[in-house]
């Protein structure tokens, strides 16, 4: 059936799949015929999204992002790849004048160096193919908007997007495309975590055009486009995925 969004023969690396929108990318590309190499540290969740994936072959690395050699472990133990979707992340929520050296290391390690020194090697011990595709995860938060407290995570995706947009260039010549995108607020365990109360987020809801939240599998699609043969004359781009919010 002719359909230009689709992943079959592509093999897909998705790094925090053991959660959220990460496993929602490794569930939905999946279906959409793709195999899928998984990331993650927790090696039940990791269980858990394996076990939900479509079709066969698909593997699972554990691996924690904030080790170096993790990067050389994943670089051993990928196939040559199609795609790589560069999502694990972590969040810290920090007055500016309260910031310190260890909370800006920990975040920066995990959603800007790592992905950063992923896609180098990636790319260095050619485990990405020629009409390959790279997505990285962004945030409204950084990169179109700011929020209180939000200072270092904005740094840190703020960063990965600049990053994105030189690898771009740098990468056009193997034909490699690099992209991103940047949600607003996602339904995952962030929201879960009980750190804002129920009423906070009904309030801040209301300020989505869309009046909700985002699904994981919202953002999933976005990248399924972004690794599919439909975008490929995209690259550099970072899709805005946020309920209409930075419209305000
Ligand atoms: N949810 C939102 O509202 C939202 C909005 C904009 C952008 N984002 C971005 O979307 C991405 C996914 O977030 P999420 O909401 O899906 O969060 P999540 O449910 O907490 O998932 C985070 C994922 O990252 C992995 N991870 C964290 N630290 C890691 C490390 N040191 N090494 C390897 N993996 C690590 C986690 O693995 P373990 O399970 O092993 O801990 C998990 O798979 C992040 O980059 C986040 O910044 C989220």
């Amino acid at each position: 059936m002719y359909n230009p969004f689709s992943l079959e023969g592509k093999t897909i690396l998705v790094t925090g799949a053991s959660s959220g929108i990460g496993r929602a990318a490794a569930i939905e590309c999946s279906k959409m015929g793709a195999t899928v190499v998984i990331t993650g540290r927790n090696k039940e969740r990791l269980d858990e999204t394996y076990l939900q994936l479509h079709g066969e072959g698909h593997i699972q690395l554990v691996a924690d992002l904030k080790e170096e050699e993790s990067i050389s472990y994943i670089i051993d133990n990928v196939p040559v790849l199609d795609g790589c979707v560069n999502n694990a992340g972590i969040t810290v929520t920090l007055p500016t004048s309260f910031i310190n050296k260890d909370a800006l290391n920990n975040v920066l390690q995990v959603n800007t160096i790592s992905p950063i020194l992923l896609t180098q090697s990636l790319v260095k011990n050619k485990k990405i193919k020629n009409g390959g595709s790279i997505v990285f995860t962004c945030s409204t938060s950084g990169v179109y908007n700011a929020v209180v407290g939000n200072a270092i995570y904005s740094a840190s995706k703020g960063a990965i997007n600049g990053f994105m947009k030189n690898a771009a260039l740098d990468l056009a010549a193997k034909n490699i495309r690099v992209n991103a995108v940047s949600p607003g607020m996602i339904h995952t365990n962030i929201l879960e975590s009980g750190i804002i109360s129920e009423e906070q987020l009904k309030e801040d809801m209301k300020k989505y055009p869309l009046k909700r939240y985002g699904e994981p599998e919202e953002v999933a699609y976005a990248m399924i486009y972004l690794l599919s043969d439909a975008s490929k004359w995209i690259t550099g781009s970072n899709l805005l995925i946020d309920g209409g919010l930075t419209l305000l």
